[in-house]
């Protein structure tokens, strides 16, 4: 049930101080992710939504990869990579954004989202929403729909819910 998966979840996650620069608070999924139990109940959770059934799952660079694609194989879904800048042969657009330790620009692969198509965006933490914020920004301009933003953890007090303008986020945590 619910409540277990999300005992499971958060007895994996780890915070390491002073990552990666002093001051920040990195949280690390790295021993969640590499726990079968762990990596299933957290695909279980990303995947429920309430509303319209998502169409496509959007992964953010990096970690986002890892769970938007369990969550699309779960979902019977595809999946698409919003990705750092520089990775792709073949970009819809670029989105820059400030982030909690300096600052970055993501990329929309070309030609894989459709006009009116709804997609769960997924990430492992929101913390400014300067991340998610962008992503939204690119699958709304190549028309597709964002149905919600599926994270990990959300970190309140950096105000990332209030930057995404009230479109749906879905947070397994709060810290
Ligand atoms: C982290 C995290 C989110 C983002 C959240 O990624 O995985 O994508 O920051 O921060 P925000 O809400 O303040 O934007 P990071 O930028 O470290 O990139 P990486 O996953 O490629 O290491």
């Amino acid at each position: 049930n619910a409540t277990t998966d999300l005992d499971v979840v958060a007895g994996l996650l780890r915070d390491v101080p002073d990552f990666p620069t002093p001051g920040i608070r990195f949280w690390d999924l790295s021993a969640l992710l590499a726990d079968g139990a762990g990596l299933a109940a957290t695909t279980r959770l990303l995947a429920e939504h309430d509303g319209p059934a998502p169409e496509i799952v959007v992964g953010i660079e990096a970690r986002g990869f890892l769970l938007g694609a369990a969550v699309a194989h779960s979902l019977g879904l595809g999946v698409v990579a919003v990705r750092k800048k520089g990775k792709l042969p073949i970009v819809a657009a670029s989105e820059s954004y400030d982030l909690e330790y300096g600052s970055a620009t993501l990329e929309l692969p070309a030609d894989v989202l459709r006009p009116g198509e709804r997609a769960l965006l997924v990430d492992d933490v929101l913390a400014t929403g300067g991340t998610a914020a962008a992503a939204c920004a690119l699958v709304e301009g190549a028309g597709a729909r964002v149905a919600a933003v599926s994270v990990v953890l959300e970190l309140p007090a950096l105000g990332g819910r209030e930057r995404l303008d009230g479109r749906p986020v879905h947070a397994l945590l709060t810290r």
